[in-house]
């Protein structure tokens, strides 16, 4: 890996991947803080959802970037994790916010994708390839729930009977 490392300049890659674990820290924090509103508002089912989303699907997206650059022989370091909102009009806001919020990691993933491949990053692109799928998925994810949130003509108590991480 040492020869690896010295071979390109990395530093710009680096950075960037260590912005990402922000990101899906971040994303977890989002979602917690979505999760303790819903359980404010009896909103038990998606509490627990997005409880889980932060936990087992956001910090290990950062964990995997983590892995990455170690492995990668690249340097950790961890920025500030900016503040998130804690309050929502509805749970249909909610949600838009949540899709919006993933399509701009799977926006920070493609810049991402594009950078691996003009730097010739070509151990990432196996785990980045994983990562796009995976926002694709999440972005369904939200849309649907807010889909669902509609057939119930918007309500919310009943529609969160129905809601589950899968
Ligand atoms: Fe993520
Ligand atoms: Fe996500």
């Amino acid at each position: 890996m040492k020869n690896y490392a010295k071979k390109y300049d990395r530093t710009e890659f680096n950075a960037e991947l260590n912005k990402q674990i922000v990101e899906e820290l971040h994303s977890g924090y989002i979602y917690m803080a979505m999760s303790a509103w819903a359980e404010a508002k009896g909103l038990h089912n998606f509490a627990t959802f997005m409880k889980v989303h932060a936990e087992k699907e956001e910090f290990k997206h950062a964990m995997k970037f983590v892995k990455y650059i170690q492995e990668a022989g690249g340097i950790v370091e961890y920025g500030t994790i900016e503040a998130v909102p804690m309050n929502w009009s509805d749970v249909e806001t909610v949600l838009k916010e949540a899709i919006k919020h993933e399509q701009h990691i799977s926006s920070r993933i493609k810049l991402l994708w594009d950078l691996a491949h003009e730097k010739g990053e070509v151990y990432a692109f196996e785990m980045l390839t994983w990562f796009l799928e995976e926002q694709m998925e999440e972005e369904n994810l939200f849309e649907d729930l807010l889909n669902q949130l509609e057939l119930t003509g918007k309500k919310a108590g009943y529609w969160d009977h129905h809601v589950h991480h899968p």
